[in-house]
């Protein structure tokens, strides 16, 4: 293959590339988005008409996003885990295989074809059916990177049922959260998994998840249990806990399951994703437009072909797994790889040795995995042969220049173009992002809006009256988007109003993305981070508000401020400030409580970096936190504070300058 070629910082695909490209020029792509979101109806509709439709749409697209109202497809009824197995097989690709699991343990794989997929999905589907799961019910499923979550999900898709799944990296508390807020009745997990050669319970974490249910009055009737592990004993209350193994194996369960046809606006899942308050949104997509999108979107961005191998190292508890581990590959009947473990273990490299083994020609990842990486040495990937690859992705965080010529260098041999990939759980698919062949990248920019985003940074308003205008060349502006797209969310799970207050408001007639971003002189976005109170640690979004609380909830805390600050590795890290209560004196033990605690309420991946106790916090008359400072601090920026002469109390300043951590 040929190599990319490097002019004034632009990395241009390499020819054969470009050759093969579904989209080959910045005209093509620019009249193809032209049409895209002037004719809608046109646009969308040939592309929906690529998969199967029980009843096709009357109409493509309304919208008003004056009251936050987006519908797409309307009046047409498809079912997702149809179009990803039975349309899959009815296309000539029944033997291929759909799911390629890789567990951590390196002889543990297990390659599922569309064929034994539609088979297990079918079972499970009637599983749940017999247990009294119908349309519209909610499934929680809390599982490992496992085969079997990939199966789950589409058994809730084949008849209707909403699935939320929940991170397996999240406490007891936050999975206690999730099961309530979604009212689910029924739980999904395993045993346990496979983490760096120790063994982790997902049933120790759900049984306690359920007891802290029943403290608050829900209560989950059936908990099916996957037996990832063998040898590894769980309890199991009977008439309440079954294995997954025995039930899809029961003589009454065929492997046949008429799909559900499901209206195109009807719930497809629920995602809880961070916010600027302490309680999490559920993120809640619907059938029609989410089936569109990802599958255009993945076949487009990807530049996906038949004979391509997929591999995404995401989880499928966030949202990049649910559209590009699950559902994109297969609508688009490709074969996407599970993968139970960690990018370092046993040797950091793990990925190179799958891509190696499989041959794998698309791979798909995040900054904070490249740069953990790249710090353990070019050698793990010289090592390896990387020659299958084709086409590198990047997600959930700015990816820094250094990281991206590495990666460009090391692992895509300088021959692969890589798309480094703009969106939220909110939009359910990439939003800003290269076309691989059609223009050359700069290292640190997402480019371009995808079809059918109409994506503009502009300048803050004050007020509704205020008109939008677009933040100059070159300049931060904030991320917005002026129509909807068919992968858009629908709404906040039972609470209509806070989807409008948190998305509709901040600039009126758009949608608030809560992202910085600037736009080149060739209209390219670089994103430029979070501009709310959201911080991405690790890829991993966590609101500011969420710790706090959990921080709050510990006996010793008066009062609690968290803000991100930059860190090598992760991205940003959190940095919290914690006043304690009268009678509790500072110390290092009580820094390692708080952490446990913290990890307790909410995961591992909410644990502060930095704690500093502090005997105030910055405050405006009006009592409103200076989070600016905090985070001017926290970062090490100490001589740009500004102005702090509108605070209540100035002093406090000097006081946590001093003990900064
Ligand atoms: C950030 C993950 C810069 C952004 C798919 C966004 C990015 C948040 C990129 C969403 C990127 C994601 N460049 N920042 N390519 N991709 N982000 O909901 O701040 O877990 O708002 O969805 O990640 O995180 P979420």
């Amino acid at each position: 293959m040929g190599k990319i070629r490097e002019e004034n910082g632009k990395f241009y695909p390499p020819e054969d590339f470009v050759e093969q490209a579904y989209v080959s020029s910045r005209e093509e792509y620019e009249k193809m988005w032209k049409q895209s979101v002037e004719d809608p109806e046109t646009f969308w509709g040939e592309i929906a008409s690529e998969l199967y439709w029980y009843k096709k749409w009357l109409k493509v697209n309304r919208e008003d996003f004056a009251k936050g109202e987006i519908e797409w497809f309307i009046g047409g009824k498809t079912n997702i885990s149809y179009n990803c197995l039975d349309m899959q097989i009815k296309k000539g690709r029944g033997d291929k295989v759909a799911i390629l699991f890789q567990g951590e343990p390196e002889d543990d794989v297990v390659k599922l074809t569309y064929k034994e997929m539609l088979k297990l999905v079918s079972k499970f589907a009637n599983v749940l059916k017999k247990k009294g799961v119908r349309k519209g019910d909610r499934v929680a499923i809390y599982l490992p990177m496992i085969w079997q979550l990939p199966v789950a999900m589409l058994a809730c898709a084949r008849i209707g049922a909403i699935h939320t799944i929940v991170f397996g990296g999240f406490s007891a508390e936050a999975l206690r959260d999730r099961i309530l807020d979604a009212g689910a009745k029924i739980l999904i997990t395993a045993n346990g998994y496979w983490r760096s050669g120790k063994t982790v319970s997902s049933k120790a974490t759900a049984d306690t998840a359920i007891d802290l249910c029943a403290k608050e009055g829900h209560t989950v009737d059936k908990v099916i249990v996957v037996k990832r592990l063998d040898n590894f004993d769980v309890p199991m209350k009977a008439g309440r806990d079954t294995w997954f193994e025995d039930e899809i194996a029961a003589s009454d369960i065929s492997d046949v399951c008429a799909p559900v046809w499901m209206d195109a606006e009807d719930p497809l899942f629920i995602l809880y994703t961070s916010g600027s308050t302490g309680k999490p949104k559920g993120v809640l997509h619907t059938t029609g437009g989410y089936m569109v999108y990802t599958y255009a979107s993945f076949k487009y961005i990807f530049d996906y072909k038949d004979k391509d191998i997929f591999f995404c190292t995401a989880d499928i508890g966030w949202v990049t797994g649910h559209s590009y581990i699950v559902y994109g590959p297969l609508a688009n009947g490709a074969t996407s790889i599970v993968f139970e473990s960690v990018p370092t273990y046993p040797n950091p490299d793990r990925f190179w040795q799958i891509v190696e083994k499989f041959k794998v020609s698309i791979f798909y990842t995040a900054p904070t995995a490249i740069r953990a990486l790249m710090k353990e040495g070019d050698q793990w990937p010289a090592k390896r042969d990387l020659s299958s690859l084709r086409l590198l992705g990047s997600v959930g965080e700015p990816i820094n220049p250094e990281a991206w010529l590495w990666y460009h260098k090391h692992i895509g041999g300088e021959r692969c173009p890589i798309v480094d990939t703009w969106w939220q759980t909110e939009t359910g698919g990439i939003l800003i992002t290269p076309l691989p062949g059609a223009w050359p990248t700069i290292p640190g920019f997402a480019t371009l809006p995808f079809f059918g985003v109409k994506a503009r940074a502009l300048q803050p308003r004050s007020s509704a009256d205020q008109p939008a205008v677009d933040a100059p060349v070159n300049e931060q502006g904030e991320l917005c988007m002026e129509r909807s797209w068919p992968g858009m969310m629908r709404g906040v799970f039972g609470e209509p109003e806070r989807f409008f207050n948190t998305y509709f408001v901040q600039q009126p007639g758009f949608y608030f993305s809560g992202d910085g971003a600037i736009r080149n002189e060739d209209g390219y976005f670089r994103l430029m981070g979070r501009i709310d109170d959201v911080v991405n640690v690790s890829g991993h979004r966590m609101g500011t508000a969420e710790v706090e609380a959990a921080l709050n909830s510990y006996p010793a805390v008066a009062e609690s401020a968290v803000v991100g600050f930059p860190h090598e590795v992760k991205g940003e890290d959190l940095y919290a400030y914690v006043i304690l209560k009268t009678g509790f004196e500072p110390s290092d033990q009580l820094k390692k409580e708080l952490v446990a605690h913290v990890r307790k309420e909410i995961g591992p991946i909410a644990s502060p970096g930095k704690i500093q106790f502090v005997p105030g916090l910055p405050k405006t008359r009006s009592g409103k936190i200076m989070r600016r400072i905090l985070r001017k601090v926290a970062s090490g920026e100490i001589d740009q504070l500004g102005d702090t002469t509108t605070l209540a109390d100035p002093s406090v300043v000097d006081i946590i300058v001093a003990g900064r951590q």
